[in-house]
């Protein structure tokens, strides 16, 4: 198992292996956490997150995802992670349902992801086997993530927060950081939908402070959405929970909407 070499006990830190379907600690204590019936493991406990809106917005992000809509966008993570990483250990920092994290699995990367929220990571072990692709899912949180110091050649961190530290405590000596995130237009067309007044979207302010940046770029794409793309979407972002009900009624007349995609990447390496 490749993905064993890197993990190590959320409790004690000790190295981990696989034996039938659990995987036990190497420490004293001989921890075991046990695989579910879908591949992933549960490796935060407790504070795993499973509420029912997480399950609308995974159902939603896993349509509008399978819709191929944010296919140039994945295709560009790939790219410009073969370009800047030197290994092929990638975690997938807040992997959510795992869409490109199976994505980059199936470019030859080794991938971990992990999220908090159990459903979504229960989604990301169904479509990994769905699609073939050799990636290792658990549920853990990003501030602490079950991995070894320095064992891994990137992290990725798409529409997640960045847990700047704890990146840079897995990462290896020289290995990278790929930050994606909305650009100021990202969705413009759809929030026109809903608001009276649409503002163009804040720059982030978590991005790190303690790398070298080594590229930013600003993605833009446009997409041609039905009405059921049109409500995956929405369903999908944090408008979903902040809409009037006349927003809400004006998007659900809108059957077809040209919709503009803009992420902001980011790119830094762990000196
Ligand atoms: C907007 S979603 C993006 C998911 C995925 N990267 C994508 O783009 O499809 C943000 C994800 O970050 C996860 N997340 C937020 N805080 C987290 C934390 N402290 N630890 C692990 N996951 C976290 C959420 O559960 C959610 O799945
Ligand atoms: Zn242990």
């Amino acid at each position: 198992m490749w993905w064993s070499s890197s993990l190590r006990c959320p409790v004690c830190g000790a190295t981990t292996s696989k034996q039938s379907n659990s995987l036990f600690c190497e420490g004293a204590r001989r921890h075991c956490f046990d695989f579910a019936a879908e591949g992933y493991v549960n490796l935060a406990g407790a504070k795993a997150t499973g509420g029912g809106d997480d399950a609308t917005l995974i159902a939603a992000r896993t349509a509008f995802l399978g819709g191929g809509y944010y296919e140039p966008f994945a295709a560009r993570v790939a790219e410009l992670l073969s370009a800047y990483s030197k290994g092929q250990t990638v975690v997938d920092a807040g992997c959510g349902e795992g869409y490109y994290t199976c994505r980059l699995a199936g470019e030859g990367f080794r991938c971990y992801g992990f999220d908090l929220s159990k459903r979504g990571v229960r989604a990301a072990a169904k479509r990994a086997v769905r699609e073939g692709a050799d990636a290792f899912f658990a549920v853990a949180g990003i501030y602490t993530l079950p991995l070894q110091d320095a064992s891994v050649d990137a992290v990725v961190s798409l529409f997640a927060p960045v847990a700047e530290q704890e990146f840079l405590r897995v990462l290896k000596p020289g290995g990278i950081l790929l930050v994606a995130g909305a650009g100021r237009n990202h969705l413009l067309s759809l929030k026109r939908v809903l608001y009276e007044v649409s503002h163009e979207n804040e720059p982030r302010a978590d991005l790190p402070v303690s790398m070298t940046e080594l590229a930013r770029e600003t993605l833009s794409f446009s997409m041609e959405l039905d009405s059921k793309a049109i409500q995956s979407l929405f369903a999908m972002t944090p408008y979903y929970y902040r809409t009037s009900r006349q927003g809400q009624e004006r998007l659900a007349t809108c059957e077809r909407l040209t919709c503009e995609a803009e992420m902001d990447i980011f790119i830094y390496r762990k000196s």
